[in-house]
This record gives C-alpha cells, structure tokens and sequence, in this order.
C-alpha cells in the first residue's frame, strides 16, 4: 500500500475547508521542525510529497494526502505548535485548525505526536498531549530524527517518555522509533498505521 500511488487532495487552511468523503484519517502532530512532513515521505517513500524544510514553520495549513488507489485512507499533515518565533497570532491560528480538527473529526482514526529524539518532551507538548487527554483522541507518540544521537540517548529518551507516557490517559502505552533520514523504524510503523486502518 504505502509504495502504491500516493496524491496530494488538498489543504484546508480553515475547518470549512476540510475533504468530504467516507475516508479514515490519521494525522500527524508535533512541535515545529520535529519532522512531520519528512516522516510522512519516508512512510509513503516520496520525496517531497509533504513539503520539509529547515525552516520551523513550514507546514502551515492542513495538507491531506490520499493513500492507495482505491483510497484506502488519508493522511494529514499540519502545521507545528510551539514555534516560538512566529507571530502571537499565528501561532493561536495554527493551534485553533490543529485543536479544532483534532477535536471534531469523526473519521480520525489515529493521531501520531512527534517527538524529537534530541529534545525530548518540552512543555508545550505536555499542554498537547493534554489536551489531547482531556478530549479523548488517542494518539502514539513517535520519536523522530533518532540517526541524530547515540544509541544509548537513545534508550534513555524513550525510557524518559514511556515513564511519561503513563500520566497520559489517552496515550498510546507503545511508542515508534524512526528516522526519517535513514528510514528506521519506517516498516514498523507502517504496520502499526495498517493494523490502525483495518481495525
Ligand atoms: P513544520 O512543518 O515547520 O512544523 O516542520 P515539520 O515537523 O514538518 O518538519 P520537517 O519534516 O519539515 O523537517 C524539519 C527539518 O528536520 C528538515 O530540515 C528535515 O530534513 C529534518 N529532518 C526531519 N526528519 C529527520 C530525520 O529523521 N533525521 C534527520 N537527521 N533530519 C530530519
Ligand atoms: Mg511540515
């Protein structure tokens, strides 16, 4: 499925602009620059399908992406929360699309929050996942970029969010490793969106 014809549908910079359509949906948050859009290439294989960049900030309206022909689901790319430098207003704007369709999308199937292996959970991921919590939307938490630290960081991070995970009502109790770069942890995680989507 995931070497299958991937298209870009469209981008909803406003709820009202969200697709029609009886498709699941599984959707990919995170702060800036922890690596969404690159973790969706790499799971779909196209380079560039989902616009990366160095610069936070990047992704900056709901971007829908049709997997699988027939469509088997959707995939949604959003903007990042917790980017600092951008606009008061801008930020609030991002947080409300993100919030609000996470909120009241009933075709949702998964949500998948990033975490970058060299940070870690940082506050505004907690205020995150916490509403997420409040709000009932299960979610897996991914560790990306893990080809940018040493093994044994590694293990220590993902021991430092798995004990976190646990005050976490909504949380996934599993987390996924992977490297967008190097493309670790890409095939598990592929397996887990499969099993996601047929259940
Ligand atoms: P916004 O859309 O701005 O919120 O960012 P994003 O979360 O979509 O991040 P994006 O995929 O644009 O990646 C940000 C930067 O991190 C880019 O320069 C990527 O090349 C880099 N990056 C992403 N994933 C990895 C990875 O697994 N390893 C390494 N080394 N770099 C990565
Ligand atoms: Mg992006």
């Amino acid at each position: 499925i995931f070497s299958g014809p991937v298209t870009f549908l469209k981008s909803a910079p406003d709820l009202k602009f969200l697709p029609d359509g009886n498709v699941m949906e599984i959707a990919f948050a995170g702060r800036s620059n922890v690596g969404k859009s690159s973790l969706i290439n790499a799971l779909v294989n196209r380079n560039g399908l989902a616009r990366a960049s160095n610069t936070p900030g990047r992704t900056q309206e709901l971007n829908f992406f049709d997997v699988g022909s027939p469509i088997l689901f959707r995939i949604c790319d959003m903007p990042g929360y917790g980017f600092a430098k951008a606009p008061v207003a801008t930020v609030q704007k991002w947080r409300h699309l993100v919030n609000d369709y996470l909120r009241g999308r009933q075709k949702l199937k998964r949500t998948f929050v990033l975490i970058d292996a060299r940070h870690g959970f940082k506050d505004v991921d907690r205020d995150f996942m916490k509403m997420l919590d409040d709000a009932a939307i299960s979610y897996r938490i991914v560790i990306t970029k893990a080809d940018k630290i040493k093994n044994s960081e590694l293990v220590k991070i993902s021991e430092e969010v798995q004990a976190e995970l646990r005050k976490h009502s909504a949380a996934y109790p599993e987390i996924s490793i992977t490297s967008a770069e190097k493309k670790g942890g890409i095939d598990e995680l592929r397996a887990f969106i499969l099993e996601t989507i047929e259940t």
